[in-house]
């Protein structure tokens, strides 16, 4: 953990060498259970380290065994909001125009986590309207936690117990995401925000 964030960080959970290991495995998951071209949309801004490593890796087996998969690369900024249940709480940045380039597509959405779970229902509510050919959802992480609506994303890296996370993208108020370890926020640093 690097210095400036030392103080605000209780523990590590999840290493960054652990993420990527983990990574590796589903990469081979995702490119044996595929056919054909895959559009890759990253959820931003937490999934973008997730993702990047993702297609890393997938590039990588190529290399290693030629296990070939057309990609392209699709970014959505998906933002929740806790006050805004009229709206549903949750904003896409595409245009109806941009969603429909996804018709008949086999999309993998990659997300950094599913803790209520509502971000990804509200997202694939809206894809489901253009009819992709296919949807696969891909989190790093998913909470276990009693506000979950239930949902379940196809590849998970790693399930985690109900505490405020933080690193590999994750943020609180949009710091931490340049910490290369998932962490678990200390309390000190939350209330002082929260008090704010
Ligand atoms: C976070 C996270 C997921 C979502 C999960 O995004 O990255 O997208 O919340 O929460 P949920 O399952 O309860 O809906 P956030 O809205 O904070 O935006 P960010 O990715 O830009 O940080
Ligand atoms: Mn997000
Ligand atoms: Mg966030």
């Amino acid at each position: 953990v690097p210095d400036h964030y030392e103080e605000d960080v209780s523990s590590i959970l999840i290493p960054h060498g652990v993420i990527m290991d983990r990574i590796k495995k589903l990469a081979r998951m995702i490119v044996d259970n595929s056919q054909g071209p895959l559009v890759v949309c990253c959820v931003l801004k937490g999934g973008h380290q997730y993702f990047a490593d993702l297609v890393d890796e997938i590039k990588k087996l190529r290399r290693i065994n030629g296990t070939s998969v057309q990609l392209s690369l699709e970014f959505i900024r998906v933002k929740s909001y806790m006050n805004d249940t009229s709206s549903g709480g949750v904003k896409i940045s595409l245009t109806d125009a941009e969603l429909q380039e996804f018709k008949g597509k086999n999309l993998l959405i990659v997300e950094d986590i599913i803790d209520t779970g509502a971000t990804m229902v509200k997202l694939l509510d809206r894809l489901a309207l253009v009819e992709p050919k296919s949807v696969r959802v891909t989190s790093l992480l998913i909470k276990k936690t009693y506000r979950s609506n239930g949902y379940i994303p196809d590849y998970v890296g790693f399930a985690i117990p109900d505490a405020f996370v933080v690193g590999y993208a994750l943020d609180y108020n949009e710091y931490f995401r340049d910490l290369d370890h998932i962490c678990v926020i200390s309390v000190s640093f939350k209330i002082i925000w929260d008090v704010i």
